[in-house]
């Protein structure tokens, strides 16, 4: 059954794969825009106590869940669980497949500002939808509304998709080649932006404002939340990524080895991604104080803008960038579904892989379509770009970190925890130790419960996420996007877990130990 699943070729090619899969669109601006948001410097606290005490040991957990039953996220908690796990299983893979289509919408757009980045992208041009003059806006932000407000952006999207499932075609195959190329192209790329940004004048400073902590902000609730949840979306974990991934691994494979390599990898990069986009701001004062989605595609960019000279060489190295470290984190999560539905149903790869391509494109068209019929994006009746920014409110706000509060409950409460962690032990150097299942029983699910308790809170004092948004949709569109929400990831798990189940599942847990 494992050479029918697919394996691994080396260890390097795993630990490329799962770095990969890390290392992302989030790393690259996130932690620029977040280090400056919440006081430089005194950011890494909340950020490596999320790191320590949360990610690493979920990780951990996710790798020896894999390499136990063999099995993608929602077989592996069948395993261990039964159908109740079960549904926790499929309730991560929806999530996950929720984000999964609007991040290739944004790697659409990444594709989009690549091509841009040859030239159109740096030139003045009036901003259609507002009738703008030239001049008036950054030329990478009119470039970026004009280009999502045109039809080309759903070719950009649809070959997006196209990489993705050429390089998922064959399983670990493929997957472990496009690594092989992408994860230290990645690497490269940001050392010479990294030195770019070093060797502009002043561009050292920049780093002392890296560097310099603000503590009071440690008193702030919404620190601690940014830092515990984005430690999810960093690492890839609650989407039943790292699961399915090391199901592909070897017998002997190091879990707490594997799990330390690959969360210092991911860390590493978003440093270094800090330091060079920190420099560059630094020296053309521009202020990083901005979403994700606005570093990416107009901050960092206006920075470029302004080097003395190779504006169109460095555009180019960002977005391919992007574009790479992007691309290994959507390969993995859309590994993630195809192989939870082949594992669920035996079907053939090549089968799921178009069907979860074809179902896939539609969705992440849909992302991209409501900028196409609104390009004035004022959502007054329709949806702007707030569709994107509500459903990331559930699925990355909360879905993550349900996800991750389901597999400690399941795995620490109602398997035997300590079976789970003999398994992990036997082939690790360092061994976990009792602490290991208080972690997992009582201080991560602490942790999150009291991360969701907080955020239920804020949302029920802001009466209605948008509300004080200026214009009317949001509110309705709020809750509308709340149910599609619970009906995708609760009742279509309900549904599929009582589903038959193949035959292929019989003991797997014995064979595998
Ligand atoms: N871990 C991936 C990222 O940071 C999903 O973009």
């Amino acid at each position: 059954m494992n050479g029918e699943r697919g394996s691994w070729g080396s260890r390097l090619g795993f630990i490329l794969a799962a770095s990969g899969s890390a290392i992302g669109l989030g790393n690259i601006v996130f932690f620029s825009a977040n280090a400056y948001k919440y006081g430089g410097g005194a950011f890494y606290v909340p950020y490596l106590i999320a790191l320590f005490v949360v990610g690493m040991p979920i990780m951990v957990l996710e790798f020896g869940l894999g390499r136990y039953t063999r099995r993608a996220f929602p077989e592996a908690m069948a395993q261990v669980g039964g159908t109740r796990a079960e549904i926790a299983g499929w309730f991560g893979i929806f999530n996950a497949t929720i984000i999964t289509i609007y991040y290739i919408t944004i790697l659409g757009w990444v594709f989009g500002c690549l091509i841009g980045s040859l030239g159109p992208l740096w030139k003045p041009a009036q901003l259609e939808a507002f009738n703008l003059p030239a001049g008036a806006l950054s030329n990478a932000m009119v470039f970026f509304f004009n280009m999502i407000s045109r039809i080309d952006t759903v070719f950009w999207v649809i070959i997006v998709w196209i990489f993705n499932l050429i390089i998922v075609l064959k399983g670990t195959r493929s997957i472990e080649k496009a690594v092989k190329l992408f994860v230290p192209l990645m690497w490269l790329m940001m050392i010479v932006l990294i030195v770019r940004g070093l060797t502009l004048e002043n561009g050292i400073q920049g780093i002392f404002l890296l560097f310099t902590p603000d503590f009071s902000i440690m008193r702030d609730a919404e620190v601690w939340k940014g830092a515990f949840s984005q430690m999810f979306f960093t690492l890839s974990l609650g989407f039943g990524i790292m699961t399915t991934y090391a199901s592909y691994l070897p017998d002997d494979a190091d879990d707490i080895n594997n799990a330390s390599t690959v969360s210092f990898m991911n860390c590493g990069f978003e440093f270094i991604a800090g330091l060079a986009f920190f420099s560059l701001l630094f020296t053309f004062s521009i202020i990083p104080k901005a979403s994700t989605l606005s570093m990416m595609f107009f901050v960092v960019p206006e920075g470029i803008a302004h080097f003395p000279f190779g504006v169109m060489i460095f555009g180019c190295i960002f977005f391919l960038l992007l574009l790479f470290a992007g691309l290994t984190s959507s390969v993995s999560l859309v590994e993630a579904i195809i192989s939870s539905l082949i594992d669920k149903f035996n079907w053939s790869r090549f089968r799921t892989t178009l069907l979860v391509g074809f179902l896939g494109v539609w969705g992440s068209i849909a992302f991209a379509l409501p900028q196409v019929v609104d390009p004035g994006l004022d959502s007054n009746g329709t949806l702007g770009l707030s569709l994107l920014d509500l459903f990331d409110h559930w699925a990355f706000g909360y879905g993550l970190l349900i996800a991750g509060l389901l597999e400690c409950i399941f795995l620490g409460w109602l398997f035997d925890l300590d079976t789970l962690r003999a398994f992990i032990n036997k082939t690790s150097w360092f061994k976990l130790g009792r602490w290991f299942n208080i972690l997992v029983r009582y201080v991560i699910p602490i942790i999150i419960l009291s991360i969701l308790a907080a955020s239920v809170l804020e949302e029920y004092q802001l009466k209605l996420y948008g509300s004080t948004m200026n214009n009317t949709l949001c509110p309705k569109l709020y809750l509308i996007v709340f149910l599609i929400w619970l009906v995708i990831c609760i009742l279509i798990p309900i549904t599929i877990s009582h589903c038959r189940r193949p035959r292929h599942r019989d003991n797997q847990i014995e064979t595998s130990l």
